[in-house]
Formats: structure tokens, C-alpha cells, sequence
């Protein structure tokens, strides 16, 4: 088995994103883009290349070269605005590059709308020729379909061979790493082409309307992920789950619940509608909500009544509310943290809680009705004077 090296490319500013912010840190689903796509792929010991004045995706693998230069075997380069891609798609083509003889092998799309990709240009073999890019495309080239997702396999020492004669005699000015395609045929390398099955996978971000497509594919996949562990979602369309939050089967989510951060859900919950929960963790057969939000410990059986927040910021830090097992807080309490509400204890609906309660205590936390027998009437017939009387 030959080596495998991965090359991220994540410089340059991104500018039709239109942004003061780089591209790649820009936040996806409770990540940056970037840092998804690293945890996806679990990749650990990195090696930072910096690109000082980014001139394009082959200046950036120039950029790397004195890192390349004693390393035998393949480099898989995947391009940082593309997260959506899954391991088993890197991995066939890796897989692929491995058994071919290739001197490069990419991975392909076949796209209904091609706008903004580079096209590939295959032989009569179906081995690539050249990858022409979106804005120096012809108009006849404009209407092939099969596009570069932008990751490919890559024989190191072929590519350092290739890498010094790339020249951005092009649209955009820039050092195309996909113009080292052609150059390795020149020098008899053969660059095959594998094709992503989900075109989804090698959705690219360019602007921010790539940058919501992608969002939006992301979140269906965390969700169908619950939903085939076993979780009810109600409304998939309003309902939005964190990449890391984990939900045990049997528990339903109602619509408009926002599960983020490292939430905890346990077995036979009932969360929303309209809930939102920030690294929570609530335990076995709680009911949360409606209109509940806050970031706390939910203990087993506990039911946290319409309304009720746990006020959990103070303008400079955050603290937690822990709710024991089989609590009961009525509608719209306020849980000031940091708050613990003992086992068993009831809240009473409507208290704004600031100290701990005892297990099994009754708490009523406002101010006691006051009731003026008469009082509205009076109040109603002097105002029906006052009307008469203009
Ligand atoms: C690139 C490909 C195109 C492909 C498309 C897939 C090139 C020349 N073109 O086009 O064939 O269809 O991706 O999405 O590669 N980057 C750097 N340094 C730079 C410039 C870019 O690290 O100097 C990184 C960016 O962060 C980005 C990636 O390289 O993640 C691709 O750059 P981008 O400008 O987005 O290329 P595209 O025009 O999308
Ligand atoms: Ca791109």
C-alpha cells in the first residue's frame, strides 16, 4: 500500500462571497466550514502550508511543494468549500487511483446547471484531456455537463514534475491547479475520472447562496440520520439539529425545535414545538416545551411547561440550570442560573426561580394576586363620565 497524503486547499479570500470574512470561516451548521470538513474526516496531526498572497488553487500546491518533496505515493487534494463530501466517495477514488496506473485521477459530477465549474474534456478513451475552466470556457464548451468537483488523486512526483510549468495565462489570472491535468499528459501521465454518485457531495461554496444549498443539504442529512436511528421529527422542515448533538430512539421532536451545541437527548423525550435547547442534556422521558429555551441538565421524567427559560447568561458569562429527575415546572418560569431545582420538586407556573430548591419542595416565585372586589367597576363608570362629558 502506497502513502496516502491529504492537501487541503483553504486560502484566499473568497470574493464572491462578498465578504470581510475568508471564505472557508464563514459558520455552516455549528461549525465553520473548514473545521467540518476536517472532523468529518477525523484527520488529525496537521501540517499548516500558509499561502502569503493567494494566487490561485495550483499556487496553492506550489506553495506546499518543499512539504511534497520527499514523499512517495498519492496526494488527495480536496478543496475546503466543498464539505459535503463523505468518506466513502474519498475513498473510492482513492481507491480507484490506487489500482489504476493513473498519473492523477478526479473526482467528476454530472450536473444539470454546470455555471461556475470547470469542465472536463474527455479523450475517446474516457481519460481526461484537459479541464477547461467556467470563465475561459467556449460556448460550445459551456454546455458539457460533467464538471470537476475539484478533488483528485495525485502520483506526488508526477505532479512536483508538472507544478513549475503551470502560468496564469487565463481569465482569472491564477495558477490552476487543474491545468496540471493537461500538462501530465503531455509527459505521457494518463488522468482518469471517477464519478460522484450524489451530486450533492461535490456541491461547491462560492457565493452565499452556495453557501445556504449547502446548509440546507447538511441539515437533511443529520436529520434522516435521526429520523433512521429512530427519532420522530414532526416537521423536518423547521426542525434543526448541530452536527454534534445525539438523540436516543423514541423521542419526538415537535416542529420548530433548534437542538445546537453538544445537546443530549435521552429515550421517549418530547421536545417543542418551538423549543430551542444549546448543549443541554436532557435525560429519559422529559417533555420539554413548548417555547422552552435554555441550556440545561434535564433529569428523567422531568417536565419543563410551556414558556420557561433558563436565563443562563448575565451579559458576561454563562451558568447552567440543573433540573433533577422528575421536576415539574409549570409555564413560563424563569430559571435564573445557576439554579438547581432538587427531585421531585414542583415549580409553580409563572415563578422567576434565583435559589436552589429543595427536592420534593413547592415553589412559588411571585408576587401573590391582589383582588379589589368592585374596583373595575367603579373604574368603567368614571371613564363612561368622562366620555359623556367631551
Ligand atoms: C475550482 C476548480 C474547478 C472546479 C471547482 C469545484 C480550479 C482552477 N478550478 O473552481 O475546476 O469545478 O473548484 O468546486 O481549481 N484556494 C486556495 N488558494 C488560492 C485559491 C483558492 O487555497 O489561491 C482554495 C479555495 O479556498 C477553495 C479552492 O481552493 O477552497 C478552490 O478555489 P475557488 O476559487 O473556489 O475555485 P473555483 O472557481 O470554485
Ligand atoms: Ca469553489
Amino acid at each position: 500500500m502506497k502513502s496516502l497524503y491529504v492537501l487541503v486547499l483553504a486560502a484566499g479570500q473568497g470574493s464572491r462571497m462578498k465578504s470581510e470574512l475568508p471564505k472557508v470561516l464563514h459558520p455552516g451548521v455549528g461549525r465553520e466550514v473548514v473545521q467540518k470538513e476536517l472532523a468529518a474526516r477525523g484527520w488529525a496531526k496537521l501540517h499548516y502550508v500558509i499561502q502569503d498572497k493567494p494566487k490561485g488553487s495550483g499556487h496553492a500546491v506550489i506553495m506546499a511543494k518543499s512539504w511534497l518533496k520527499p514523499k512517495r505515493g498519492s496526494l488527495l487534494v480536496v478543496y475546503g468549500d466543498t464539505p459535503l463530501l463523505t468518506s466513502q466517495t474519498l475513498q473510492r477514488l482513492v481507491d480507484h487511483h490506487a489500482v489504476s496506473g493513473n498519473a492523477a485521477t478526479f473526482l467528476a459530477m454530472d450536473v444539470p446547471d454546470p455555471s461556475g465549474y470547470g469542465r472536463m474534456i474527455l479523450d475517446a478513451q474516457g481519460y481526461l484531456e484537459r479541464i477547461v475552466e467556467d470563465k475561459d470556457a467556449a460556448p460550445h464548451e459551456r454546455t458539457i455537463t460533467l464538471v470537476n468537483s475539484g478533488v483528485a488523486c495525485w502520483d506526488i512526483q508526477m505532479l512536483l514534475e508538472v507544478l513549475p510549468r503551470l502560468k496564469p495565462n487565463n481569465a482569472k489570472r491564477e495558477y490552476y491547479l487543474t491545468d496540471a491535468a493537461a500538462l501530465l499528459r503531455n509527459i505521457g501521465g494518463r488522468v482518469g475520472v471517477v464519478r460522484a454518485r450524489n451530486p450533492d457531495e461535490t456541491h461547491g461554496i462560492n457565493t452565499r447562496v452556495d453557501l445556504a444549498r449547502a446548509e440546507a443539504i447538511f441539515r437533511q442529512r443529520i436529520l434522516e440520520h435521526w429520523m433512521r436511528e429512530g427519532v420522530t421529527i414532526l416537521d423536518p422542515a423547521t426542525t434543526y439539529i448541530d452536527v454534534e448533538v445525539e438523540l436516543q430512539p423514541d423521542s419526538r421532536l415537535w416542529p420548530g425545535t433548534i437542538l445546537r451545541g453538544a445537546t443530549r437527548i435521552g429515550t421517549h423525550c418530547e421536545i417543542g414545538p418551538y423549543t430551542i435547547l444549546e448543549s443541554a442534556v436532557v435525560k429519559d422521558g422529559a417533555r420539554v416545551g413548548p417555547f422552552a429555551r435554555g441550556d440545561a441538565q434535564v433529569g428523567k421524567g422531568v417536565n419543563v411547561g410551556a414558556g420557561t427559560i433558563t436565563c443562563n447568561y448575565d451579559g458576561y458569562s454563562k451558568s447552567q440550570t440543573i433540573i433533577e429527575d422528575g421536576v415539574f415546572v409549570g409555564s413560563n418560569a424563569n430559571l435564573v442560573a445557576p439554579v438547581r431545582l432538587g427531585h421531585g420538586a414542583i415549580i409553580a407556573a409563572g415563578s422567576t426561580i434565583t435559589e436552589d430548591v429543595k427536592p420534593n419542595a413547592l415553589v412559588v416565585a411571585r408576587t401573590r394576586q391582589i383582588a379589589k372586589e368592585g374596583w373595575a367597576k367603579d373604574f368603567h363608570s368614571k371613564h363612561a363620565i368622562k366620555r359623556s362629558h367631551s
